[in-house]
């Protein structure tokens, strides 16, 4: 909505975020107008990697929340913020740090990995993070047969197969990605024949087994550019199909799911990340003896991609 002045939304976004030396870093499944408003889209490793970096005082993290504790893991004098304190991610939450710790004490020789959709309680109690775009580099180069992956079991069972190393999985799934059903990619090929299909890892496996690659939100991106490809099923979150359109006019993206929707995602709004930047809030802090440990993984995880 516009102020008394006429400006609208954006403009009021865009000036109080310039008055507060701020970056908006958004994830590329967010709303369409807050993706175009965004300083940088990205997926959670580029996410990571831009908040490692900024020179801003304040991150607005139009994402999730272990998205914007990583923010805050790796940028402690930044204040963090997430425009909506109630965006979690579910399967984050299938797993505790006390239940992690659990697991452990039954399996003392392993190496734990921890997906980096984890609480940073979490990842204080993990040796690795990773991504969905380097899950496979950093376990191919752990030097252990015994390996505790956890929370997302279909990460880990990609990851098993790719590297040919037998994990212990936590049976956590993200609630989004198991909306996409073999028969769904079955239906879109048929169809779309000259279509080639792309999935997100956190698929069920007898989805990715029909996909011809399977990749990261940013590495979607990456491949829709390539010229081969004019016709791609997409088997992810929908408002992924909001960037593939727009950097690739004439191309088209069809989802294999409309029902693939993440409603935490959906949380954040304009209006939400205005008053955000007005009040300073919600921050997202992790405490300082948990962000030590937590970014111990984290910088493990960064000194491999
Ligand atoms: P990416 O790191 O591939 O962007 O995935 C994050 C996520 O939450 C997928 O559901
Ligand atoms: Fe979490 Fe799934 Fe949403 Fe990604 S899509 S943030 S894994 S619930």
């Amino acid at each position: 909505m516009a102020d008394r002045r006429g400006n609208s939304l954006e403009e009021r976004i865009l000036k109080l975020k310039k008055e507060r030396n701020a970056v908006i870093l958004a994830h590329n499944y967010q709303l369409g107008e807050v993706q175009d408003i965004a300083d940088f889209v990205g997926d959670s490793l580029e996410l990571s990697q831009k908040a490692a970096k900024t020179d801003a005082d304040v991150i607005v993290f139009c994402g999730v929340h272990f998205m914007a504790e990583t923010a805050s893991i790796l940028s402690p004098d930044k204040t963090v913020l997430l425009p909506d304190a109630g965006a979690g991610c579910p399967m984050a939450d299938m797993i505790t740090a006390e239940q992690l710790r659990q697991k452990k004490k039954e399996l003392p020789g392993a190496t734990v990995v921890t997906y980096i959709n984890s609480t940073a309680g979490v990842k204080a109690e993990s040796d690795y993070c990773c991504t969905s775009a380097n899950g496979v580099k950093v376990v191919a180069q752990i030097d252990n047969d015994e390996i505790l992956f956890v929370p997302d079991q279909y990460l880990g069972d990609f990851i098993a197969r790719r590297t040919g190393k037998e994990m212990t999985l936590w049976p956590g799934y993200c609630p989004t990605h198991v909306r996409i059903l073999p028969e769904d990619i079955t239906k879109r090929k048929r169809e779309h024949p000259e279509a080639k299909v792309v999935v997100h890892p956190e698929c069920r496996p007898d989805v990715i087994a029909l996909a011809d690659e399977v990749l990261s939100t940013s590495g979607i991106i990456r491949y829709a550019g390539r010229e081969d490809v004019s016709e791609l099923i997409v088997g992810t979150e929908v408002e992924i199909l909001h960037r593939l359109k727009k950097e690739n006019p004439g191309k088209k993206f069809i989802p294999a799911s409309e029902k693939a929707i993440c409603p935490n995602m959906k949380l954040i709004t304009l209006d939400k990340i205005l008053h955000s930047l007005e009040t300073m809030t919600p921050e997202v802090k992790v405490p300082e003896e948990i962000r030590v440990k937590a970014k111990a993984a984290v910088d493990r995880m960064l000194a491999i991609v």
